[in-house]
């Protein structure tokens, strides 16, 4: 199997394992990241070859967003391309004929919770941790959380989560239809890839089937997120959002 620099690939009974691998920087989705989950679900015969697919976290994230350090370069003109990227791998995730599992086993805020949402089935840890935090770096999600957030737990939820900025535990976003089960840390991993063995039983055409089916019924249309967040790039309050993060302190928002 193919090597990667941000992820590490293994194969599970006749599930892929994708596990995002940069602990040392919360597993933050940078470019390559990006580059590496495209080549993955471009790869038809590494597809045919497993029945469903399951992404994880090493470490104690699942994936803490884009990285806030590319993210920070962001200009008005490169705004869109930058939220397009992410998009347009995620809607390879999104399209992918076999299920695609995701096993949140720590954080996945901003990107990291919009990879999840991309996934077709959320599995969390007890420990898992969710946020849409764009709001508090002048930004909006960017990844397809506009879309797909509303979709799947309702605008008035979806709102709450992006307007605030704020963390929600498991169980919260367990009772708001964020996440499919709750596991215990601990064997996160091993029942997802039981869940998904299970699903192996079942015959490949249908299952794929019902995955086309479920997603052709409400088409989302991503064009204006990519570009209110290319307009959000060009703002001073992006520029010191991102600023404060990276300089770890309280960012000054001016309304600019
Ligand atoms: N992009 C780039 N680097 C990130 C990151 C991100 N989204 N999230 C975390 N990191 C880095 C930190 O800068 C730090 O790097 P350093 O050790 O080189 O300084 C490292 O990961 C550990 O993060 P740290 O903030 O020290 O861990 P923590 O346990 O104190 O806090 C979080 C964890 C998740 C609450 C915090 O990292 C955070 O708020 N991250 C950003 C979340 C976010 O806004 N995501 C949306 C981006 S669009």
């Amino acid at each position: 199997m193919q090597t990667f620099s941000t992820l590490s690939l293994q194969t599970l009974d006749a599930t892929l394992l994708i596990q995002l691998n940069r602990p040392d920087k919360l597993n933050a989705l940078n470019g390559t990241m990006l580059e590496e989950l495209e080549a993955i679900f471009t790869d038809r015969q590494l597809i045919a070859s497993h029945r469903s697919i399951v992404i994880t976290g090493v470490g104690k994230a699942f994936a803490a967003g884009a990285d806030i350090a590319e993210l920070s370069e962001c200009t008005e003109a490169t705004g869109e391309a930058f939220s397009r990227r992410g998009q347009r791998v995620f809607q390879l995730i999104e399209a992918c004929p076999i299920p695609v599992v995701a096993a949140v086993n720590g954080y996945a805020l901003g990107g990291g919770c919009e990879l999840a949402l991309a996934c077709h089935l959320r599995f969390a840890s007890t420990k898992a941790v969710f946020g849409q935090p764009e709001v508090k770096l002048g930004i909006i999600p960017g990844y397809g959380a506009t879309q797909r957030l509303v979709r799947l737990v309702g605008i008035a939820h979806a709102l709450e989560l992006m307007l605030t900025g704020e963390h929600i535990s498991a169980e919260r976003a367990l009772a708001i239809g964020l996440v499919n089960r709750l596991v215990d840390a601990a064997s996160l991993l091993d029942d997802t890839v039981a869940f998904c063995t299970k699903i192996a039983q079942l015959p490949r055409r249908a299952i794929e089937s019902i995955i086309h089916c479920a997603y052709s019924a409400s088409p989302l249309s991503f064009d204006t997120e990519a570009r209110q967040f290319a307009t959000l790039c060009g703002t001073e309050d992006f520029r010191e959002g991102t600023r404060a993060f990276l300089e770890k302190r309280t960012p000054n928002f001016r309304g600019q």
